[in-house]
């Protein structure tokens, strides 16, 4: 495991504690603007306030800081881009469980919501997430949060609204449902071999995991540097850091469908097993996987050499990334 940068009595612990903390108490507050007498209401609560590790949000405040002047207050003012983004996160999950996707029954250490619920509730409370997210942006003035200039903010709908959709995880989630076809078919015929080879590609996996998961973790430290104003430079350097731990992200997150402890984890393992799944731990085997994900948080820890200890977080986040049981 590369270690480089880290080397100081910096937790990661009591920060992601500290920061989840403070997530989890602004979407409780924009929940709150909600009769939560009413069905959706307590469905969207259901899955929103289940325990999430707040990963992307936490992304965003990160990024933000590791722009921002050392004096300079940031997370009051990137919370409301943080929340929106878990939020979408949140729906993806609601709907990447459902009976027509990945059809499981265990997610953030509760029942899905499809199964407590019913599956139109699960359909209809994503949905309301997604668009939830987009309206918090946009009326920032009914919150007690320190705004963001409005075009500072069109900016962070532009990428988180191009991530979340049809250049990015929907994407991203078609391919995924299209691989598990193909491999499906593949096992019940020997039809179509050319279209099955070209579809098992390493390249196809790596376009899948880019669009499903990548995106919108990019999105995620990207919104954070554009609320700090970050130069062209430093976004790209960000940007570069981000697409690596993204792709490790999911990688591990295929590993750990393995190797995981579901009562660890709050989710079903062996989900990718039995739904045929195009993984990498499938196509390259586990090691090779292993490897691999080592090799992108190499990658995304020289992205940040530039921005010396205020990318301190940054640092321990990506190597946490590939070594979570959860
Ligand atoms: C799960 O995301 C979906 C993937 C993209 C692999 P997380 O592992 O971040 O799930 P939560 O938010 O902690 O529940
Ligand atoms: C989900 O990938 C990616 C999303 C966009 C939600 P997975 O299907 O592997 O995520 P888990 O394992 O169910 O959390
Ligand atoms: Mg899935
Ligand atoms: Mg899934
Ligand atoms: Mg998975």
């Amino acid at each position: 495991m590369n270690k480089k940068g880290i080397n100081s009595d910096f937790s990661l612990e009591f920060y992601l504690k500290h920061k989840r903390e403070f997530i989890n108490q602004a979407l409780l507050t924009i929940l709150s603007k909600f009769d939560n007498k009413r069905e959706l209401i307590s469905a969207m609560k259901y899955s929103l306030m289940a325990n999430g590790k707040r990963l992307r949000p936490v992304l965003c405040i990160a990024s933000a800081k590791c722009i921002a002047k050392p004096d300079e207050k940031f997370d009051d003012s990137i919370i409301l881009p943080a929340c929106a983004i878990e939020m979408i996160h949140t729906y993806s999950l609601i709907h990447d469980d459902l009976p027509a996707m990945d059809d499981d029954d265990l997610r953030r250490g509760k029942p899905t919501l499809h199964k407590k619920f019913s599956e139109a509730t699960a359909i209809l409370t994503g949905d309301a997430l997604l668009t939830h997210a987009f309206y918090i942006l946009s009326k920032p003035s009914l919150f007690p949060f320190k705004s963001l200039p409005s075009d500072v903010l069109l900016n962070i709908i532009g990428t988180i609204s191009d991530a979340a959709g049809t250049n990015g995880m929907i994407e991203g989630q078609m391919l995924d449902m299209k691989a598990e076809l193909i491999s499906y078919q593949e096992k019940k015929s020997n039809q179509n071999i050319e279209f099955v080879e070209d579809k098992s590609s390493l390249m196809y996996l790596k376009k899948m995991h880019t669009l499903k998961t990548g995106e919108m973790i990019k999105a995620s430290v990207e919104a954070g540097a554009i609320a700090a104003r970050a130069d062209k430079n430093q976004l790209n350097n960000l940007s570069c850091y981000a697409q690596n731990i993204g792709m490790a992200f999911q990688i591990a997150d295929d590993i750990l469908d393995i190797e995981g402890d579901s009562s660890v984890m709050g989710k079903s393992v062996g989900s990718d097993t039995a739904n045929k799944k195009l993984t990498f731990p499938q196509l390259i085997g586990l090691d090779k996987s292993k490897k691999y994900a080592e090799e992108l948080i190499s990658n995304a820890l020289e992205a940040l050499e530039t921005f010396g200890k205020k990318a301190l977080p940054l640092q321990k986040i990506a190597n946490y990334i590939i070594e979570r049981k959860h």
